[in-house]
């Protein structure tokens, strides 16, 4: 699978977001990743709705919505109106998994599934066969700019492992502390999807950072 490089706006200058957006797609990234928090399911509040009501417009590449909150299935339909191309939510904020892969499915959009640090692989192993993403926090989600954490690599390569048994197109995301450090041994392990908030928008060079990465995986 090629390598897909997703921009997390989280990282970027909130006063200037159709630039930053702009910026982004100038320097090659292959999606834009919203990150939508709560407050309960992860201690921090980062933006919504009407954010992506506005600035949606001004995205030219898939939309990537990572949903940290509680009761995803709530708002599935919303964000689907707004135009995402994928969304994905926590497994340990759903009560029933598999509604919610069934509810951005009926929506005719992909859906993936992620777990935190804390969670076992195993616990996703039964949404493989719907779901179009796995995504593998490698930080405890809820704020950028935090240190990868290297027992993850173990994780990612399990999920590897059962994305490969099930022969079918699945994804697999990884999302936090993303940089030229980590990007080589993520690849090893298994990812084909970069999340880059801080190491992309707080660059001196983004399409040279980019193009860093790139080259590493
Ligand atoms: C963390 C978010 C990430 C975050 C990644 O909870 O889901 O998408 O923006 O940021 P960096 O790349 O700075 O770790
Ligand atoms: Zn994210």
């Amino acid at each position: 699978m090629d390598i897909i490089v997703s921009a997390s706006l989280l990282a970027c200058d909130f006063s200037n977001l159709a630039f930053e957006i702009k910026r982004a797609e100038d320097a090659g990234v292959d999606w834009i990743h919203y990150d939508v928090m709560d407050g309960m399911f992860v201690r921090n509040i980062s933006f919504g709705e009407p954010l992506l009501k506005s600035v949606g417009k001004s995205i030219t590449v898939p939309v990537d919505v990572h949903l940290m909150i509680c009761d995803p299935i709530r708002y599935i339909d919303n964000y689907a109106d707004l135009g995402a191309d994928i969304i994905t939510f926590h497994y340990e904020a759903a009560d029933d998994p598999q509604a919610v892969i069934d509810k951005i499915h009926s929506r005719g959009i992909k859906a993936g599934i992620s777990i935190k640090p804390a969670t076992p692989v195993s616990a996703i192993q039964p949404f493989l066969k719907s779901v179009d993403m796995v995504l593998v926090m490698t930080v405890n989600p809820g704020f950028g700019g935090q240190k990868f954490i290297p027992d993850t690599l173990e994780k990612i390569s399990e999920v590897r492992y059962l994305i490969d048994q099930t022969e079918r197109d699945i994804r697999l995301q990884v999302d936090g502390g993303v940089n030229l450090e980590t990007a080589g041994l993520l690849k090893e392990s298994g990812a084909d999807t970069l999340v880059t908030g801080t190491y992309a928008f707080k660059a001196n060079d983004m399409p040279e950072a980019v193009k860093l990465l790139r080259e590493i995986v």
